[in-house]
């Protein structure tokens, strides 16, 4: 089992010294390593068991880092780094040669962000290097919004678990290409679509592919649960067939009898629901259910991300011919 620490300049150490630190963002808990040494950042793909072509986000403790990383920025790019960061947005940026190609997947370009949480930032601060993060989870599984899920995830192939509690957003961040003239959403996320446009303008969503895939973290198949999950709209399907069923709700339990319930937001609050979805995906995934049931949320605000997820979870699972 990984060492639970509540020192962030041991923690920083580890990173300087090549080991991998989990530590809470405001989004989920990301699985650190020095964004400056390719076989640190080598040890979080072995960790994940994600593929080498899906890269990593690389956090800064503060946005006067970037300037002095990758150069001059684009216009959008500085106006978005200015109004949103610290915060849980990641934008694209050209990858500077310091970065390791293995960081990006041999892509030009880089992702990078700095996180809303003052304990993430105290740690990159320490460590004095960018910090290569992705979600602390294995590939293709739930993303970790508390520490035990990431100890419960990927264990003893962490050298140092942060805990910073239950994290505030719960989903990951939106991901925006704002280098071409009008930026393009990569990733739905935690940063609402509106507060984008209403502070740059048109942006464009670019949907989901399974194929070659921009940010592959919109892989078609990503964010799942173990148990297959099942989107419901409207009416429910009775559960008297004997079926251990859990139920996935936004905003009120409904009346049929499943094995287990989560309700996401009683207030209907999207803003809420998505700080809830992964914790309550979790506990339904150990709730010992054939099969999740799962009511999107209002397609509004952070809502949209939390449907994207909830899509990609249900897209793991195909039912069985009729
Ligand atoms: O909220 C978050 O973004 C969390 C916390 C830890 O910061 N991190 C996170 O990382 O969600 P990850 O690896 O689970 O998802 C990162 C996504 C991947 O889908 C990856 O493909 C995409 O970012 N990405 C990374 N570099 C990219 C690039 N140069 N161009 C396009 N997409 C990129
Ligand atoms: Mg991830």
């Amino acid at each position: 089992m990984p060492a639970e620490h509540d020192g962030i300049a041991e923690a920083a150490d580890v990173l300087r010294a090549g080991g991998l630190v989990a530590f809470p963002t405001e989004t989920v808990y990301g699985l650190g390593a020095n964004a400056l040494d390719a076989r640190a950042a080598a040890r979080i793909f072995e960790a994940k068991a994600r593929p080498s072509f899906d890269p990593l986000i690389t956090h800064l403790a503060d946005a006067a880092d970037l300037p002095a990383l990758v150069g001059v920025l684009p216009p959008t790019v500085a106006a978005l780094a200015e109004r949103f960061w610290p915060g849980p947005l990641t934008l694209i940026v050209d990858r500077p040669a310091v970065i390791p190609p293995i960081v990006t997947s041999g892509l030009d370009s880089m992702a990078v962000r700095v996180p809303d949480e003052a304990s993430a930032r105290a740690l990159i601060r320490a460590a004095g290097v960018p910090v290569a993060a992705p979600s602390a989870n294995r590939f293709g599984q739930l993303s970790p919004t508390r520490a035990e899920h990431v100890v419960r995830g990927l264990g003893a192939a962490v050298d140092v678990v942060l805990d910073g509690g239950p994290t505030r957003c719960g989903i990951e961040s939106t991901i925006v290409d704002a280098r071409g003239p009008q930026p393009v959403v990569l990733r739905l996320g935690a940063l609402a679509v509106e507060d984008l446009v209403a502070a740059v303008g048109p942006v464009t969503i670019r949907p989901g592919s399974s194929g070659q895939p921009v940010a592959p973290g919109t892989l078609a198949a990503h964010y799942a649960p173990r148990t297959p999950l099942r989107l419901v709209r409207g009416a429910v399907p009775a559960s008297d067939d004997g079926v251990r069923r859990g139920y996935l709700a936004f905003r009120a339990a409904p009346a049929a009898d499943h094995a287990a319930v989560e309700v996401l937001s009683p207030a209907g609050d999207v803003t809420e629901a998505a700080a809830r979805l992964f914790d309550a995906l979790h506990r339904l995934d150990a709730a010992g259910v054939t099969e999740i049931l799962a009511e999107p949320a209002p397609d509004e605000g952070v809502g949209r991300a939390v449907n994207d997820r909830l899509g990609r979870a249900a897209a793991t699972w195909s039912p069985p011919p009729a």
